[in-house]
C-alpha cells in the first residue's frame, strides 16, 4: 500500500493540533467524522486514503508538546478533553514528527538569507519523505497569518525569484511563500489554508504545473464567509438590491492576537471583502472588521447586518449572529483537502484545483464564490474521480 504524509507548517497552533488529534481520534474509531465533507455518501466509491494510514508531522516555531496542546484545546473545549488525554501516546508520537524550527518575521531576514531558508525547509522536507518512506507528501499551511508583501515581477519565473531571492532585502517575501516554494521544489503537494501569499504566485504555479504536482488555496472557509456566500446568492436570485452588508468579527485565540495587528488583519480583510465584492458587484457598501476579543477564545463570534432593497424601493434589514469554534469548523475541512488532493494527484491531475473552491475564502482560480455553485463542481469533478478507478487505498 502506498504510504501518505502530510506535513503541516504550524503543526502546534490550534488547527493544527485540532487536525491532529481529529485524525488520531476518527482514524482509530474514537470518534465519528462529523464536518468532514469527505466522509458523506456522496463520496462512497473514492478511493480516499484512510485517516488511520496518514503519516502526520511538520514543524512549528513554538516548542510546545503536542499533547500539552491537546489539553490546551480540550480545556478550551474546542476538542473533547477526555480524548485529548486518552491520546497522549500516539499524540507524543507524532510530535516527534514535528521540527521546532526558527523560521522567520516577515521583515527581517532568515539566517543566512532567504536562499540558505529555502535550503533548510527543503532538506526537513526530504528528510521527512525519507524517514518515514512515504510516496507522497501532501504540505499543508496553517501557520500564522502574514502580511501581505508587493509582488513584483520578481515573482514571475522560477528564475527571476531564485535570483531576486539571493539578493534581496528584508521585507521582500514571507515564510509562507519560502515554505511553498520549498514544497513545490521537492515534488510536494501543497494546500495553502491561511490568506497569506503562497502557491498562487505565478513562479510557484509554474513549478507545479511542471512538475506535475496539485496544489490548492486559499483561506479555509469555515465561517462567516460561508454564510455570505450562501446568502449573497439568494439576494441576487430574488433580485434584491444589497444596499449594504457589514460585518464584524470577534475573535479571542492566538490567530485574533495575530491578526490584531494591522498588517495581518490587512490580508485577512481582503479575502473576506473579496468574495462579497465579487458576488454583489461596485453598488453596494460592504465592510468588515475583525477585532480581537481575548476572552471570546477560539469561539468566533461574527455578527452581520445587511440592508437590503426589494419592490418599489421598500427597505428591508437581517441580521445574523454566528458563534462558531473555529479550530472544530476548520480542521475537518483540511483533512478533505488532504484527501481530495492526494485522489486528484493520484489520478494524474496537476496544477491548481480549482474544484476545491468551495473550501476557500478566496478560491485560486475559482469561477465563482457561490457556495451551492461551488458544490455542484466540486461532485462533478468527484465523480469523474471515481470514474478514473483508481486503486483502493
Ligand atoms: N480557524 C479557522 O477557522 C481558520 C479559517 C481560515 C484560515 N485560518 C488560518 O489558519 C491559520 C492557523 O490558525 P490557528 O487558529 O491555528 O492559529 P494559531 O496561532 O493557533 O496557530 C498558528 C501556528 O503557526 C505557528 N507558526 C508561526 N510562524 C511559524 C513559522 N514561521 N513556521 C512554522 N510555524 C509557525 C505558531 O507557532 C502557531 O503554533 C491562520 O493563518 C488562520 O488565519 C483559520
Amino acid at each position: 500500500m502506498s504510504k501518505l504524509g502530510v506535513y503541516i507548517i504550524g503543526a502546534r497552533g490550534n488547527v493544527g493540533a485540532t487536525v491532529i488529534l481529529g485524525a488520531l481520534a476518527i482514524g482509530s474509531g474514537r470518534a465519528a467524522a462529523t464536518g468532514m465533507v469527505t466522509s458523506g455518501p456522496e463520496f462512497r466509491g473514492l478511493a480516499m486514503a484512510g485517516l488511520q494510514d496518514l503519516v502526520l508531522g511538520g514543524c512549528d516555531v513554538s516548542a510546545v508538546a503536542l499533547s500539552d496542546k491537546a489539553v490546551e484545546i480540550g480545556q478550551s473545549r474546542i476538542v473533547p478533553l477526555d480524548l485529548a488525554r486518552e491520546l497522549k501516546a500516539e499524540l507524543a508520537l507524532v510530535d516527534r514528527r514535528i521540527a521546532t524550527v526558527e523560521g522567520f518575521k516577515y521583515g527581517s531576514l532568515p539566517r543566512g538569507g532567504y536562499l540558505a531558508e529555502l535550503a533548510r525547509v527543503e532538506e526537513r522536507l526530504a528528510r521527512f519523505r525519507t524517514d518515514h518512506g512515504l510516496d507522497r507528501l501532501v504540505v499543508v499551511n496553517l501557520c500564522s497569518t502574514e502580511p501581505h508583501f508587493a509582488e513584483t515581477a520578481d515573482f514571475d519565473t522560477p528564475e527571476a525569484l531564485l535570483a531576486a531571492l539571493a539578493k534581496a532585502p528584508a521585507g521582500f517575501c514571507t515564510g509562507t511563500l519560502i515554505t511553498a516554494l520549498a514544497a513545490l521544489r521537492q515534488g510536494c503537494a501543497y494546500i495553502n489554508f491561511t490568506p497569506s501569499q503562497g502557491s498562487e504566485l505565478p513562479a510557484l504555479r509554474k513549478i507545479a504545473r511542471d512538475s506535475k504536482l496539485p496544489h490548492a488555496g486559499k483561506d479555509g472557509k469555515t465561517g462567516e464567509t460561508l454564510l455570505k456566500t450562501v446568502l449573497g446568492p439568494m439576494f441576487l436570485a430574488r433580485n434584491l438590491k444589497v444596499l449594504s452588508w457589514v460585518g464584524n468579527n470577534f475573535l479571542g485565540n492566538n490567530d485574533g492576537a495575530v491578526l490584531d495587528a494591522p498588517a495581518n488583519k490587512d490580508s485577512k480583510i481582503r479575502q473576506k471583502d473579496a468574495a462579497l465584492r465579487e458576488m454583489l458587484g461596485g453598488d453596494s457598501f460592504v465592510r468588515t472588521d475583525i477585532q480581537y476579543v481575548p476572552s471570546l477564545g477560539d469561539w468566533k463570534t461574527a455578527w452581520d447586518l445587511i440592508h437590503f432593497e426589494g419592490f418599489l424601493g421598500t427597505q428591508m434589514t437581517f441580521q445574523f449572529t454566528w458563534q462558531g469554534c473555529d479550530s472544530a469548523l476548520a480542521a475537518p475541512l483540511v483533512l478533505d483537502l488532504v484527501r481530495l488532493v492526494d485522489v486528484a494527484w493520484r489520478s494524474g491531475e496537476s496544477g491548481l484545483l480549482p474544484q476545491l473552491s468551495p473550501f476557500f475564502k478566496k478560491p485560486l482560480d475559482g469561477h465563482t464564490h457561490d457556495f451551492a455553485q461551488q458544490m455542484a463542481g466540486l461532485m462533478q469533478w468527484v465523480d469523474q474521480l471515481r470514474h478514473a478507478k483508481l486503486p483502493v487505498r
